[in-house]
């Protein structure tokens, strides 16, 4: 791949992905299964981020903080929203946001938004470089300035997490 290579977020961007909800969707309360909305989410990020690497084989390294702001019920379909934020390397960071639709009601709320980050791999499964991202509108601006502050702090976390492994591994803790 071009090294300088770098892709419009609308390259790769998926809007209203739709889903329909039915009877074995739902938990016991009658709402729908969170772990059914977290697959999709990820499956949807995975195509953002294997269109924007240039169709890569691409894994998800993380999810990170995957907020259940409401719950979808019967007669829902779900939409989804998927874009990616920013690249660095060889991972990307892609923002999924879904939304709970019911038709017949007019009614749309807003309930999940998460962030995954993947990583591009090589035919030999190693991480490989893919291109930057070129964040055009105001939204994509910033979007793509606060994917820098989380990184920063996700980086933050493995390495204080590294650290404490190492103590307790050594008998320090
Ligand atoms: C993700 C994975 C490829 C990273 O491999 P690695 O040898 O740790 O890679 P490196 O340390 O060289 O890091 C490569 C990139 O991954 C990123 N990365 C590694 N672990 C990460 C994590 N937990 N969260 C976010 N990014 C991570 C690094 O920041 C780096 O990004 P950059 O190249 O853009 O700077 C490896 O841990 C893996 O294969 N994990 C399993 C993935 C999987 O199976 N997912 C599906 C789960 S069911």
């Amino acid at each position: 791949m071009d090294a300088n290579l770098a892709k419009p977020v609308s390259a790769s961007a998926i809007q209203n992905h739709t889903y329909k909800i039915f009877p074995n969707d739902l938990n016991s309360k009658e709402t729908v299964f969170g772990g059914l909305v977290m697959a999709i989410s990820d499956r949807i990020a995975s195509v953002v981020a294997e269109k924007h690497s240039e169709a890569r084989t691409c894994v998800t390294a993380e999810v990170d903080s995957m907020h259940f702001l409401a719950p979808a019920q019967r007669g829902d379909t779900l939409v989804f929203y998927a874009s990616i934020n920013r690249s660095w390397n060889s991972s990307m960071e892609i923002g999924v946001k879904v939304f709970a639709e019911n038709f017949h009601l007019k009614t749309k709320k807003h309930i999940v938004s998460a962030y995954f980050l993947f990583v591009a791999l090589d035919e030999h499964n190693c991480p490989i470089k893919v291109p930057k991202v070129i964040p055009e509108t105001d939204a994509e601006q910033r979007r793509y300035h606060e994917a820098g502050a989380r990184r920063e702090r996700r980086q933050a976390e493995r390495k204080e997490k590294q650290t404490k492994d190492a103590e307790i591994k050594s008998g320090i803790k």
